[in-house]
């Protein structure tokens, strides 16, 4: 069952705010959603612009000791956000760039933060609902931007989400990470499409798409017919 949303009109970050949260006790699968953030983080500490009318928010996943490897969680949240928004607009043209933005074409429509703590995983989902911002080092683009865009807010979307997301988590639990993983295959990059990854210690890898490793991992077929799997890195379509 989806869980309680708790709306806030302003707050510096809402993953922030779980972190302090979940000590106090913050189930799992209750959101917090702000209407604007004024310190957003993103991924590979870029920050996240946070204007109102777009959606900010954040879930906790309690780790169980039976659970698959924490580090699907990243692409759970990718196919949580893609289904959600495939759903409420069947014709917006969505796909997954590893590991789990939600792209239209080469243009960023949506991100996840995922944040360890003691207990579990902080997952925090930043969709450009009503305006995309203006970013010197890549494309972006709003829901409002898309066909029937106009008709949605950050709340309607949360609720799909929510929805979304537990029912992706209760899968990951009862049947591991391959349904999750053929989810995100048939969302993600064609098999031999052209990358190029940016590692966090600033090295580029140039290859093509040649699948999930194990636990989520990016597979990078290099051009001398050998494999790279990258845990960490900023994709770029060539
Ligand atoms: C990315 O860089 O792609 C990830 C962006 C994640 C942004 C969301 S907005 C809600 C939550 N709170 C934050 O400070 N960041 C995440």
């Amino acid at each position: 069952m989806t869980g309680r949303i708790v709306l806030v009109a302003e707050t510096g970050s809402t993953n922030a705010d779980l972190r302090v949260l979940v000590e106090g006790g913050w189930p799992e699968g209750q959101w917090l959603r702000a209407e604007r953030q004024t310190d957003g983080r993103g991924r590979l500490g870029r920050p996240w612009v946070g204007e109102g009318g777009n959606l900010y928010a954040s879930t906790f996943v309690a780790l169980r000791p039976s659970d698959p490897s924490p580090t699907d969680i990243a692409l759970i949240a990718g196919v949580a956000c893609h289904t959600a928004l495939a759903t409420l607009l069947p014709t917006g043209g969505f796909s997954l760039k590893w590991p789990n933005d939600v792209m239209i074409g080469p243009a960023k429509l949506a991100g996840v933060l995922l944040e360890r703590v003691a207990t579990g995983v902080i997952v925090g989902i930043g969709i450009n609902v009503r305006s995309a911002p203006d970013l010197p080092d890549r494309e972006t683009i709003a829901v409002s931007a898309l066909p029937g865009g106009t008709m949605l807010d950050a709340a309607q979307i949360l609720d799909a989400l929510a929805e979304r997301f537990a029912y992706w988590l209760a899968r990951w639990r009862e049947d591991g990470f391959v349904a999750i993983r053929n989810s995100w295959m048939e969302a993600g990059h064609p098999l031999g499409e052209a990358l190029v990854v940016r590692l966090p210690d600033g090295e580029t890898v140039h290859g093509r798409f040649a699948g999930l490793g194990a636990i989520g991992e990016l597979i990078v077929g290099l051009d001398n017919g050998q494999s790279r799997a990258i845990h960490a890195g900023d994709v770029g379509l060539l």
